[in-house]
């Protein structure tokens, strides 16, 4: 492949428009968006206004003149034909974390003759420890069961409450089958929540086809809603109803502003707000999910693979030290390319200082994002190519690139 090769796919990918929606620097190439989206321009649009007209001129009386009282609602209903959810099943409210821990009590309760919470032993730390957490909590005598990908079938057994999994590994950009594990847990009497942080805006989901339970995702990687952007949080219709949870805030309240004395739970997913919204940052996800109003997942996915085949291959050629850690079957993977390398971090900052923006994880992975709605394959090739000369040249062996910073 040459640049000039790269050049043509992006001359003919149906996807190409989607670039000049969002508002990326000139001189990087951001293969980062799996941790933190881009910045689309319709958002900064939306917050400026949000800002100005709905908080500076019109004050608390946009609570109803702009409707910020049903933001979570409303930005909820955007994000469920992203991950195959019907109405009234989503909300935007809170972290990953809290809506991990919000829905864990709500299946523990539903099995309330079981003790046991299966997930994967490499999940993403925040599903572990939430779980340690609310077992602890609970002090009934849960327990977290921690089981590597490949033998997951054989711990979900028949005391188990519930299982939680994350369909996309963030270390690995390994998927898990959903539809297996989901027909598994049931199988054995189990409730799922599935963690969608690396799958919503990234790839086709459809959790209603798999019969999810429960669902969880975070708003601000692949659905670009911006830096702590708020998470959402998914029930299953056949679970809407009596939905209790036990961060029992006044906005989850069937009557919030009835100030009643005692708490009652609000209708279907209301029932999983907490507190107030955070009206700044659901409008800037607001305005993001426009971005996906029209697109197709399935087409989406198949440019982040050509992109995965375009880069892994150019490094095959140009980088044999580095070892690929994700699956070459697209089927079995998200839209991010990990590798391997024994200095990952001094080589990361190498390819940050040449514009290049990835990220680390502990030990040894870089992650590049492959996100086609403002990816070119130019920059991918371009990417490689950067790579290749620092792996080549050695120009990561320098001491500043190997201070560690606060956030990697
Ligand atoms: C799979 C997964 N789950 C949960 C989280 C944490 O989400 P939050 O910070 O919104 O609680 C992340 C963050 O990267 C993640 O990758």
């Amino acid at each position: 492949m040459t640049m000039t090769d790269a050049d043509a796919l992006d001359r003919s990918d149906p996807l190409a428009h989607y670039r000049a929606r969002f508002a990326l620097p000139d001189g990087v190439i951001y293969l980062d968006g799996n941790s933190l989206g881009a910045l689309p321009r319709a958002a900064i649009e939306r917050v400026s206004r949000v800002v100005t007209e709905e908080w500076g001129r019109d004050l608390i009386t946009s609570w109803n003149r702009h409707d910020w009282i049903d933001l979570p609602r409303r930005v909820g209903e955007k994000i469920a034909p992203l991950i195959g959810a019907g109405p009234g099943t989503v909300i935007v409210a809170d972290s990953t974390s809290i809506n991990i821990f919000k829905l864990l009590a709500v299946a523990l309760a539903r099995r309330p003759d079981r003790r046991v919470i299966v997930t994967e032993a490499n999940n993403f730390p925040t599903d572990v420890y939430m779980s340690g957490g609310i077992a602890s909590l609970l002090g009934q005598g849960h327990t977290v069961r921690l089981a590597e990908a490949a033998v997951l079938p054989a711990a979900i057994r028949d005391d188990v409450a519930v299982v939680l999994l994350t369909e996309v590994n963030y270390r690995t950009g390994a998927r898990l089958d959903m539809q297996a594990l989901t027909a598994a847990a049931h199988e054995a009497g189990a409730l799922v929540i599935w963690d969608l942080c690396h799958s919503a805006g990234a790839l086709p989901v459809d959790l209603a086809a798999t019969h999810a339970d429960f669902a969880v995702g975070c708003g601000y990687k692949y659905l670009n809603g911006g830096p702590g952007a708020p998470a959402f949080a998914y029930v299953a219709p056949k679970h809407l109803k009596d939905l209790h949870q036990p961060l029992s805030g006044w906005l989850g309240h069937a009557a919030p502003f009835a100030f009643e004395a005692g708490y009652r739970p609000g209708q279907g997913v209301d029932a999983l707000r907490v507190g107030t919204p955070p009206v700044l940052s659901l409008s800037a996800l607001d305005a993001a999910l426009d971005v996906f109003a029209q697109a197709d997942l399935a087409a989406v996915k198949s440019k982040a693979d050509a992109l995965f085949d375009l880069f892994t291959a150019e490094l095959r050629a140009r980088c044999p030290g580095l070892e690929l850690l994700t699956p070459l079957d697209p089927a079995l993977r998200g839209t991010q390319v990990s590798l391997r390398h024994p200095e990952a971090y001094a080589v990361m900052q190498a390819l940050i200082a040449r514009g290049v923006i990835g990220d680390f994880r502990q030990p040894d992975i870089m992650r590049f994002g492959l996100t086609p709605f403002y990816l070119r394959f130019g920059d991918v090739f371009r990417a490689a190519e950067i790579l290749g000369e620092i792996m080549a040249s050695g120009a990561w062996d320098r001491p500043e690139f190997k201070q560690r910073a606060k956030v990697v």
